[in-house]
């Protein structure tokens, strides 16, 4: 038994206060009634429906993918290119955990469980993400220090974060810089150094929270173990 509230948002279709927002407003039958009360609680064979579609209890599953370049991050793209869902061979409507630009590589989750996504993506959840950033010419120390400390992206300050250059390339004349963020808006890393007129020839994401991608190539994928996605979970 669990909570109905938990239950929906397990389901995929709301974050657990939308849920909560949906049952008190009517929105929720259980096995044909309307329930108004948050405590209510529902099994795997209780039927529940919001605005007539009728919610299933699947089995979850999790995916570490090494995200290779050239691949789009959501579950189906307009103009018919590969994206992330395709990589993973599953019959679950499993589907990415945030986002990774077109051309960006590295570590992306998917899954079905969309209360564990909310979760993730919740922007007060702090996730720590780390990239490492191959910029044009010499990253300076100076800009290291703004962009560490937080800059104006469309008016709002960003977070704390580190911009840590590794190496400096004369040949190429590129820098190579570490950067971990714990928010994640749209292209925020490439908008971060291009405000400082840095272009960024290359992305990769090498760590989300505790999970790296060792022992995967670019285009291989893990399944999460219990423990890792109950260490996710307890990221709350
Ligand atoms: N920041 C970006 O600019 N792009 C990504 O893909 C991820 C973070």
């Amino acid at each position: 038994m669990e909570r109905l509230q938990k239950f929906i948002s397990a389901c995929g279709v709301a974050s657990r206060r939308k849920a909560e927002e949906l049952i008190l407003s009517g929105k929720v039958k259980v096995n044909g009634v309307v329930v108004r009360e948050l405590g209510t609680k529902v099994n795997g064979e209780d039927i529940v429906v919001i605005n007539g579609q009728v919610l299933k209890d699947e089995i979850k599953e999790y995916y570490l993918l090494y995200k290779p370049r050239g691949v789009i991050s959501s579950s189906s793209d307009e103009k018919g290119r590969e994206t992330v869902v395709d990589l993973i061979k599953t019959e679950k409507r499993v589907y990415p955990v945030g986002r990774l630009d077109y051309d960006t590589t590295g570590i992306i989750l998917l899954t079905n469980d969309g209360e564990l996504s909310n979760i993730l993506t919740h922007p007060s959840r702090d996730v720590p993400k780390e990239y490492m950033a191959k910029v044009k010419g010499f990253f300076r120390k100076e800009d290291a220090l703004k962009l560490s400390d937080g800059v104006l992206l469309n008016g709002v300050k960003t977070k704390k974060a580190l911009f840590k250059l590794k190496r400096y390339d004369k040949k190429t004349d590129s820098s190579y810089v570490k950067v971990v963020i714990t928010e994640g808006r749209n292209h925020q890393v490439k908008d971060m150094f291009n405000l400082l007129n840095y272009d960024v020839v290359k992305l990769k994401r090498e760590r989300y929270a505790f999970l790296d991608l060792s022992g995967l190539k670019s285009g291989e994928y893990r399944k999460l173990s219990t423990k890792e996605v109950k260490q996710l979970y307890s990221l709350k």
